[in-house]
């Protein structure tokens, strides 16, 4: 997909589980930052030593190895965008610069490229929805500038093997970036960091919105060598987050309770939704994230709508390349995993 990103509608007082957000909410201590915030703070442009400085610490990596956004929609903006100058900057051949997007995908690749007024090269789906490797290296040519892989997958749930990532990283041309987008990393603990000794070519996306619970705050981090971030920190804003952001953060981190307990809640999650699904007969997908891709079939339509006249909101994936007659739902916590169960059981054990 190109153009621009259609956000998903949902009422308000529903039960939100149609955007893999945390539905626990954040830590107790980001509301206690944000409180403690001063006049001054508000008033003055945010300072980000110690932000980063905690950041990389958590992450294990060097601070200057870390670039924070936005969220981490922004560091596939920034990503595309430093792609698109290599591209010209390298003459470009007479062509756009070409990103390779596996299917199924999140919309932000296709838009972000479009936006630079590159290609998007889909790489069609697997039937069993595994990281296409064969058709991606096949996809591979000397305008492809971009290459992402999102691992787990949005929205198979689905992992990639570090191995296939580094077929892929060794098999772009020179100057082009692979993109490992890690925004489901808490639930399965896969990261492709290790690899960025051997391929500085890979670039990671981590979000917070997930695991920490702090998607309206927005907050991300982009993971590269020094050299390979450098043409990304030219793109994002000098002020880029807010200082709402970076106090609630900070705390975020600290709370490594509050994450632990939210990991285990979706883990039980995910396997009450396996069992059910065994029990109803329905095709599903193992899941490394936060939420369990279902194959439902030609009444996914009709079960999306009557569950959200029951107020719980889950999304239709039918249009997603290989995903016909599938749904999504978020797979957090288990009380409103219980509920989503019980109301799909209940519309799908009636007659149809
Ligand atoms: C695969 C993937 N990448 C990136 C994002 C965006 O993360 P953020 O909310 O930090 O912008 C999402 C959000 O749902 C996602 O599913």
């Amino acid at each position: 997909m190109s153009g621009e990103y259609q956000r998903p509608f949902a009422e308000a007082g529903g039960l939100r589980l149609h955007l893999n957000e945390n539905t626990g909410g954040c830590s107790p201590r980001v509301l206690d930052a944000i409180r403690a915030l001063d006049a001054g703070e508000i008033a003055f442009y945010p300072e980000y030593d110690e932000v980063v400085r905690e950041t990389a610490v958590y992450l294990g990596v060097p601070p200057d190895w870390t670039l924070l956004v936005n969220g981490l929609d922004e560091g596939i903006l920034a990503a595309t965008v430093a792609a698109a100058q290599a591209h010209v900057i390298r003459g470009g051949g007479g062509e756009r610069p070409e990103s390779i997007v596996p299917q199924p995908a999140f919309d932000m690749y296709g838009v972000c490229t479009g936006a630079v007024g590159g290609v998007v090269v889909d790489v069609a789906p697997r039937r069993d929805l595994a990281f296409p490797l064969a058709g991606v290296l096949d996809a591979i040519r000397p305008a492809t500038r971009l290459v992402f892989v999102t691992s787990p997958n949005n929205p198979t749930g689905v992992r990639v093997t570090l191995d296939d990532i580094a077929r892929v990283a060794g098999a772009v041309p020179a100057g082009a970036l692979v993109f490992v987008d890690e925004a489901y990393h808490d639930f399965c603990g896969d990261t492709a960091v290790p690899l960025l000794a051997d391929h500085p070519n890979v670039v990671v996306g981590r979000t917070f919105a997930k695991g920490h619970g702090l998607a309206a705050l927005r907050a991300g981090c982009v993971i590269a060598r020094p050299a390979t971030l450098a043409p990304l920190r030219r793109v994002v804003p000098p002020y880029s987050l807010n200082v709402c952001a970076a106090a609630g953060l900070r705390a975020a981190l600290r709370d490594t309770g509050h994450l632990r307990a939210y990991i285990e809640q979706v883990r039980t999650s995910r396997d009450l939704v396996y069992a059910a699904c065994r029990r109803i007969g329905l095709e599903y997908w193992e899941s490394g994230a936060n939420f369990v891709l279902v194959r439902v079939g030609e009444r996914a339509g009709a079960l999306v709508e009557q569950l959200a006249a029951r107020g719980i909101f889950v999304r239709d994936r039918t249009g997603d390349p290989g995903c016909a007659g599938c749904v999504r739902m978020t797979a957090g916590v288990v009380e409103h995993t219980e509920r989503c169960l019980a109301a799909m059981e209940e519309i799908l054990c009636a007659a149809p």
